[in-house]
């Protein structure tokens, strides 16, 4: 069974192909870079209009196959916002359309995590997924992907990014300031962890404050990380506590950073959890994900009904029912 994904959920247009077994036979994928300021919807949804059609030739060819061997067609329903969503679920629909082939929507953070697991051979996981949109730690539990720990404001990344506009360092700002942060020393801020969610808003304000006031620009990059990732290593720590599990897995577009990547494998190790990340390029958005997600939940469920392919702008990890995970194995 061969699957076309489409993700669209923010500004990363991108397509993959893969088969049942998980073999990935295409992936494609373009970023928009915005010139000033965040991301806009409408523009990202202009930016997919744009794309989707463009990639999804070429993955075809890249995948050598023919439109006809394409069994399946699945889409990112959500979360995410909502021009964009509806640009790839009108996508998703045209093409499992023309081709008559079945059609199904899929939610974007699980895919994340489905396709971390595919490529580190990872069975049970306690995941960080950090983005620019998003930030969950998320694990299995009696049939469901459960939220443990979640961000109650923004998301880090888009804390790094806005802390990167706001003082000139540019877009994206993870990169540059993981550079800067490598010669920082520690400035006090703000570490927000309530109950089993955190906030980097305020760390965020606190942050900016410091760099108003002239604080040396390397040590509140460096703070800045600290802080931030100190607060994420403690609420999956205390995730794989809890749930007891042995894995712990790092997702999304700010695994590329290396202290993060350091501190959330020191604290795996400490409690004999192995750690997992999966290639970068399959932990950002991607194709890819959507359609190994579509395959196993069409193995479920089978593919939907038109009439149900609505975007689901603030999809829950954990509205969906994951029956392929042994619940007897933790
Ligand atoms: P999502 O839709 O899942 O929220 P996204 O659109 O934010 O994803 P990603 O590619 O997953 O896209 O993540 C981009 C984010 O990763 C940006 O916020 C960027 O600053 C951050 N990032 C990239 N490299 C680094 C790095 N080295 N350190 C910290 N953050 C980084
Ligand atoms: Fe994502």
């Amino acid at each position: 069974v061969i699957c076309l994904g489409i993700e669209g959920t923010a500004e990363k247009t991108g397509v993959g192909i893969v088969d049942s077994d998980g073999n990935i036979l295409a992936m494609q994928g373009c970023q928009l870079y915005p010139e000033k300021g965040g991301i806009h919807p409408r523009i990202a949804a202009e930016h997919h209009a744009e794309w989707i059609p463009k990639l999804i030739p070429k993955a075809i060819e890249e995948a050598a196959i023919n439109y006809s061997d394409l069994d399946l067609i699945s889409f990112s329903q959500g979360p995410g916002l909502g021009p964009a969503l509806r640009i790839v679920a009108t996508s998703a629909r045209s093409l499992a359309l023309s081709l008559n082939k079945p059609i199904i929507g899929v939610n974007h953070c699980i895919g994340h995590v489905e396709v971390g697991k595919l490529d580190t051979g990872a069975v049970n996981p306690v995941s960080l997924y950090v983005s620019g949109g998003n930030s969950q730690v998320i694990a299995y539990e009696s049939g469901r992907y459960r939220i443990f720990g979640e961000t109650l404001d923004i998301a880090i990344g888009n804390c790094l990014d806005q802390f990167g506009r706001e003082t000139g360092l540019g877009h994206p700002g993870g990169p540059v300031i993981e550079k800067l942060a490598k010669k920082g020393n520690y400035i006090d801020l703000p570490y927000v962890v309530k109950g089993m969610d955190f906030s980097f808003s305020g760390l965020l304000s606190a942050a900016l404050r410091q760099h108003q006031k002239g604080a040396d620009i390397e040590d509140v990059c460096f703070s800045l990380q600290e802080t931030a990732f100190a607060m994420l290593v403690e609420v999956t720590e205390r995730a794989l506590s809890h749930t007891q599990k042995d894995e712990v897995m790092l997702c999304g577009g700010v695994s590329a950073n290396s202290r993060l990547r350091e501190m959330l494998k020191t604290m795996s190790e400490e409690h004999g959890a192995k750690f997992y990340m999966p290639e970068m390029k399959l932990c950002g958005d991607n194709g890819v994900m959507i359609a190994w997600l579509g395959l196993l939940m069409c193995k479920e469920f089978g593919p939907m009904d038109l009439a149900d392919t609505g975007i689901i702008q603030r999809f829950r990890t954990d509205e969906v029912d994951i029956p392929w995970i042994d619940n007897t194995k933790n």
